[in-house]
Parts: structure tokens; C-alpha cells; sequence
């Protein structure tokens, strides 16, 4: 038997103690590195190799690989082994306390405005209107004059909108949204264009940033009556089944005629004189409404005595106001969490 035989039998039978007597998963990891690694012992008796006659070789190749085989073998129970009573010790160390409460989930909710607006848009959902929207930034041309609102209008004064720029506003309502509409798509159209509009005014019951929905329903042989009876079927699934309108002649530069409309008071009914809400007279003004006006049309590229619609608008925090009780407009854009959290 030769000498490097021998050797390898020493250094693989010594290594296959050691690795048997390996506490931990690094140890076992420097016992590899010095056994099989590049500088390792049986790496450096492979390296002898060189010096013994050629027809040795292949045996004690062999017999090399053999060995490397077996310690490999041990070195993977080792570590699977090791491995296993990590993840006991590890289990015994780290107690849980099931019993221990868990941590409070801060649930957000939903703003007023936003269930609101969806809260009219589904109910107007359910006989066919459309949700859609326009832009915030708009250019005065829509905003105005395509809504039948001439240059010298007092809409147009600067204290009430805030210009951007050479022909363009902060869209001061939804109204744009129903022109845009119209010139996009041709009729029939039945739509709801809820979103952020923006007037230079500040109070109590003002704010420079507030919601409007806006609705356009254009079609053949579209009446008042549909009007009135959208209105009405919208106030009663708002407000509750006796909920009554009435329709009180007004101006608004792109209906004709046009309407305000008021709701019968959800507190008193009328039947309180003293009512903080509707102040003794049982009713509530909550939109303008009317027939599309001829011009709007013309804009459109519709022909006007082809068609005919109606459109409406109402202010979203008003409606939120009178659905929740909620007595100060400056409360929806405060962003106080104890107002909030109550819807
Ligand atoms: N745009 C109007 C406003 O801001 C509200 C309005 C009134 C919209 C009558 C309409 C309408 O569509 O027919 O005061």
C-alpha cells in the first residue's frame, strides 16, 4: 500500500470524526473548506499524485473520489441535521403569547363628498345616466361662452373666477362637462358629470373649492315632464319616499326655460315653523335645472329642432349637508379626523 493511499485514508477517516463531532453549522462549513476545499487536506494529497508511476494513478484516483464521495454524504446529513436542531432551539427560545390582544386596525372611510357622489350616481345609475368627467382646468371658451354665457355676464367677473391664464380658468362649474359631452359623442346622451369646481369666494357657506354634479339627458322629444319626473323620483330615493319637489321659474343663461328646484324639508315637512333647516317655509332649494337651450345644440353641432334635453346641477356638499345633518359647510375641508370618522 502506498504512502498516499494511506494518507488519504488518514485524512478522509479524520475528517468524517470531525465532521461527526461538528456543534454548529458554521463549524461544519470550516471542516468542508479544510477537508475538500482548493488548500484542503485531501486536495493536497491529491496533489501528490503527480510523483507516483503513471499506472497507479487511476487507482488511487479512485480511491480519492471515493473518499471525497463519503465525506460529501456525511457533510449533507450533518447539515440537515444540525439544521433540524437549529429550528428546535430556535422554536423553545421564541415563546408566543397568543392571548396577547392584537393591535388596533385603523379603518379609513370615506369622505361625505365622495359617498355622496356615489350615492347620486347610483341612484341615477338605475335609470341610465353615466358617470363621466371633464377637466378642472378649463379653457374660458367652454366654461362661458359655449354655455350661452356672453363676455359682459356677471358670471364673468373676476372676483368669481380664478383665471389661469390667457383663455383659460379654473372651471367655475360643471356645465362645460355636458358641452365637452356633446361634442364628443352624438345623441342620445344621459350623463352625470360629478367633480371639483372653483369660485373666488370664502364665508361660512362659501368655499373657493367645492363639488358639483351636473346632469344632461339630450334624446328625441325630451320634456319638462321628464324632467320633473327624474327630479322626483332622484329626490325621493335621496331623501326618503315623501319627499316632495316643486320647480320655481329662474334664469340660468344655457336652459330655457329654467328652474330652481326645491325639496320638501326631510326634518320638518313643513309642519315646523321654527325648523332650523328649511327656516319655517318646508321646503329646500337644493339645483337649477331646465330645458337645454337652443344654442347649447348649435355649439354641439347638433341641429335644434331635431333634439331637445334638459341638464341640471346642485352642489355636492349642500346635498351631503342635508343627508347627514351637517351644520357648517367649512367641516367637509378640514380634514378633522373626529368629523370624519363619523361617516
Ligand atoms: N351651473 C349652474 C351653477 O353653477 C348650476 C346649473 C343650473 C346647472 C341649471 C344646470 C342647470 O345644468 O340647468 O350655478
Amino acid at each position: 500500500m502506498s504512502e498516499i493511499q494511506n494518507q488519504i485514508r488518514e485524512k478522509g477517516q479524520a475528517a468524517l470524526e470531525q465532521i461527526e463531532t461538528a456543534k454548529n453549522l458554521p463549524d461544519l462549513d470550516q471542516i468542508r473548506v479544510s477537508v475538500l476545499g482548493k488548500k484542503g487536506s485531501l486536495s493536497e494529497a491529491l496533489k501528490t499524485l503527480g510523483q507516483v508511476p503513471a499506472e497507479e494513478r487511476p487507482k488511487l484516483g479512485a480511491l480519492a473520489n471515493e473518499w471525497k464521495s463519503k465525506i460529501e454524504a456525511a457533510l449533507e446529513i450533518k447539515k440537515t441535521a444540525l439544521e433540524a436542531n437549529q429550528i428546535e432551539a430556535d422554536l423553545i427560545k421564541t415563546k408566543i403569547d397568543v392571548t396577547i390582544p392584537s393591535r388596533k386596525v385603523h379603518v379609513g372611510s370615506l369622505h361625505p363628498i365622495t359617498t355622496t357622489v356615489r350615492k347620486i350616481s347610483e341612484t341615477l345609475g338605475r335609470i341610465g345616466f353615466d358617470v363621466t368627467v371633464g377637466p378642472e382646468i378649463e379653457t374660458d371658451f367652454l366654461n362661458f361662452e359655449a354655455v350661452n354665457i356672453p363676455k359682459d355676464h356677471p358670471a364673468r367677473d373676476m372676483q368669481d373666477t380664478f383665471f389661469v391664464g390667457p383663455g383659460v380658468v379654473l372651471r367655475s362649474q360643471t356645465s362645460p362637462v355636458q358641452m365637452r359631452a356633446m361634442r364628443a359623442e352624438k345623441w342620445p346622451i344621459r350623463i352625470l358629470c360629478p367633480g371639483a369646481v372653483y369660485r373666488c369666494d370664502s364665508d361660512a357657506t362659501h368655499s373657493p373649492m367645492f363639488h358639483q354634479i351636473e346632469g344632461l339627458w339630450v334624446d328625441k322629444k325630451v320634456s319638462m315632464s321628464d324632467l320633473k319626473g327624474v327630479l322626483g323620483f332622484f329626490a325621493k330615493e335621496l331623501f326618503g319616499t315623501d319627499t316632495k319637489i316643486r320647480l320655481r321659474p329662474s334664469y340660468f343663461p344655457f336652459v330655457e326655460p329654467g328652474a330652481e328646484v326645491d325639496v320638501s324639508c326631510m326634518l320638518c315637512a313643513g309642519k315646523n315653523h321654527k325648523c332650523q333647516v328649511c327656516k319655517g317655509t318646508g321646503w329646500l332649494e337644493i339645483l337649477g335645472a331646465g330645458m337645454v337651450h337652443p344654442r347649447l345644440f348649435e355649439l354641439a353641432g347638433y341641429k335644434s329642432d331635431e333634439v331637445s334635453g334638459f341638464a341640471f346641477g346642485m352642489g355636492i356638499e349642500r346635498i351631503a349637508m342635508l343627508l347627514h345633518g351637517i351644520p357648517d359647510l367649512r367641516l367637509m375641508f378640514h380634514g378633522d379626523q373626529r368629523f370624519l370618522k363619523q361617516f
